[in-house]
């Protein structure tokens, strides 16, 4: 089973950002316990300030992938494009947030990607990529 995960803006500094609110950890430290969690998935990430980037990335793996996880940063609350682009694709999308965007300020609130996602994590930290994943192996028994 093939999942992208796809990070937004600013999530390339996982680990020195805002440590308080984000954590300590590198994304590509916990992407590499997540891989020791789970061999029978081939998991594939990617990480793009730009948003048209992660539109194409949403299109090159949106119709031969199993999965796609998608933290889109801050572009999840402006972005009209990853809205339309997962809309388009056939591949299931799971929207994860770290922190508890309900917690935070009134901007955080509305996310313009929910409503064409399968469905949406947010505020379990970085293991919000796991319950994804527990997701798609969900959907998935054989695995
Ligand atoms: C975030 C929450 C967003 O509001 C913020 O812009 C981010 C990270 C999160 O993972 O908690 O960059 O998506």
């Amino acid at each position: 089973m093939k999942i992208q995960i796809i990070n937004g803006p600013n999530l390339n500094l996982l680990g020195k950002r805002e440590p308080g609110v984000y954590g300590n950890q590198s994304f590509e430290d916990f992407f590499a316990t997540l891989r020791q969690r789970y061999p029978a998935f081939e998991l594939h990430y990617y990480q793009s300030n730009v948003e048209g980037e992660l539109v194409n990335k949403l299109h090159e793996r949106g119709f031969d992938f199993d999965g796609i996880i998608i933290n889109a940063g801050a572009y999840t609350h402006t972005s009209v494009a990853l809205h339309d682009a997962i809309g388009a694709i056939r591949t299931p999308v799971v929207e994860v947030h770290i922190s508890n965007v309900y917690a935070r300020e009134e901007f955080r609130h509305k996310s313009l990607i929910t409503s064409k996602c399968a469905g949406m994590l947010t505020g379990f930290g970085m293991e919000g990529y796991a319950l994804a994943l527990e997701y798609f192996k969900h959907k998935s028994p054989a695995l």
